[in-house]
């Protein structure tokens, strides 16, 4: 491994199933593809079925000959709605009987115009956060009836900057697009690493990562501003786009920390992974440190309980005793 760990890494994935949110685009739909090139059966969880359909087929292209035999699926699974994350996970519960092995909370919105979801959270945290919260709640047992599963967790080098606001994490008071991004980003870092720190109270045999990816180039730096037909989407475009060309790398290599995160069996639970350049805005996939307040237990336990009571969904930490 002395050029750095890459997707030739990655172990047989054979027999094991993964869940890939957001696995159309970007970095998601590059570390559907390699988890399937190694053999996993993938589920692209989608909030459209038509970009999910077209995902699939590039997929399938980009694999060649192992294309056409390589199991992959699209199920739609809308983040922002915990009804559809309802539908979702009732619908894997009853089709999948060996379990889950691998959850990739992989979807985003970035730097949105103040935007409320249906179940009135803020959009970046309902998103972000909440919807993977509630997902990973309602996939847990699933994930437990696995020996060896794990739950990655896509955070960003914003999560540096980002607050938890305690009074007020859904921005009704105030909002402040990047802000709200930032803030959801430590909540997924937070998350991840508490979610280890359970796991292993309970004596479970799972693993919880956090993993970022940089700066890479994808349809992210677009996407939220294209929500915004103001001025503030019309400037900020530009330089988003001159960010991609100067400084992101590739979504390929963005893949690749939250790839390891997911696949490298030498990685303990808790594990951050990103990258070894410059501010670790590009390079190679290795461990890198969280900051420390993601390591708080106290205000860790306070996002956990606000998210309970945001999504009402909980989670059991008892050993699994029988089959879901
Ligand atoms: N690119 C970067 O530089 C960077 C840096 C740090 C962290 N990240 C993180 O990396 C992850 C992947 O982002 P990306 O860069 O690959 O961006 P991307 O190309 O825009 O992909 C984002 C994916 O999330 C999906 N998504 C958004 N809202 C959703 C919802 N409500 N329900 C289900 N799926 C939803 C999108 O679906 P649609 O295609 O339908 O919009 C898309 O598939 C995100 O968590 C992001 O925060 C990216």
């Amino acid at each position: 491994m002395s050029n750095g760990w890459t997707s030739n890494d990655i172990p047989d994935l054979s027999g094991r199933t993964a869940v890939v949110t957001g696995g159309n685009s970007g970095i998601g739909l590059i570390e559907c593809r390699e988890l399937s090139r190694h053999g996993a059966r993938v589920i692209l969880a989608c909030r459209d079925e038509q970009k999910g359909d077209a995902a699939m087929a590039e997929i399938r292209s980009q694999l060649g000959a192992a294309g056409a035999d390589a199991k992959i699926e699209v199920r739609r699974l809308d983040l922002a709605s915990l009804d559809s994350i309802k539908v979702f996970a009732d619908g894997l519960t009853s089709d999948l009987d060996e379990g889950l092995d691998l959850l990739v909370n992989n979807a985003g919105v970035m730097a949105t115009p103040r935007l409320m979801t249906g179940d009135d959270f803020e959009l970046q945290i309902g998103t972000n956060h909440f919807g993977h919260f509630a997902l990973t709640g309602r996939l847990f047992e699933l994930l437990k009836a696995r020996p060896g599963s794990r739950v990655v967790t896509v955070s960003s080098i914003a999560a540096r900057a980002g607050k938890l606001n305690f009074d007020d994490l859904n921005g009704r008071n105030r909002y402040g697009r990047w802000q709200a991004y930032a803030q959801s980003k430590l909540a997924n870092l937070v998350f991840a690493l508490d979610l280890q720190a359970m796991i292993s109270e309970a004596g479970l045999d799972m693993k919880s990562m956090a993993a970022h990816p940089g700066v890479a180039a994808t349809n992210l730096t677009t996407a939220g501003n294209s929500l915004d037909s103001g001025l503030m989407g019309l400037l900020s475009k530009p330089f988003l786009k001159l960010n991609d060309l100067l400084i992101a790398q590739d979504a390929e290599a963005g893949a690749l920390p939250v790839l390891r995160a997911a696949t490298d069996p030498g990685l303990a639970g808790g594990s951050y992974i990103g990258c070894d350049g410059p501010g670790e805005t590009r390079g190679k996939p290795v461990i890198v440190a969280p900051r420390k307040l993601a390591l708080n237990r106290e205000i860790a336990g306070w996002l956990w309980q606000a998210s309970v009571e945001a999504t009402g969904v909980e989670y059991d930490f008892n050993p699994v005793t029988s089959k879901p």
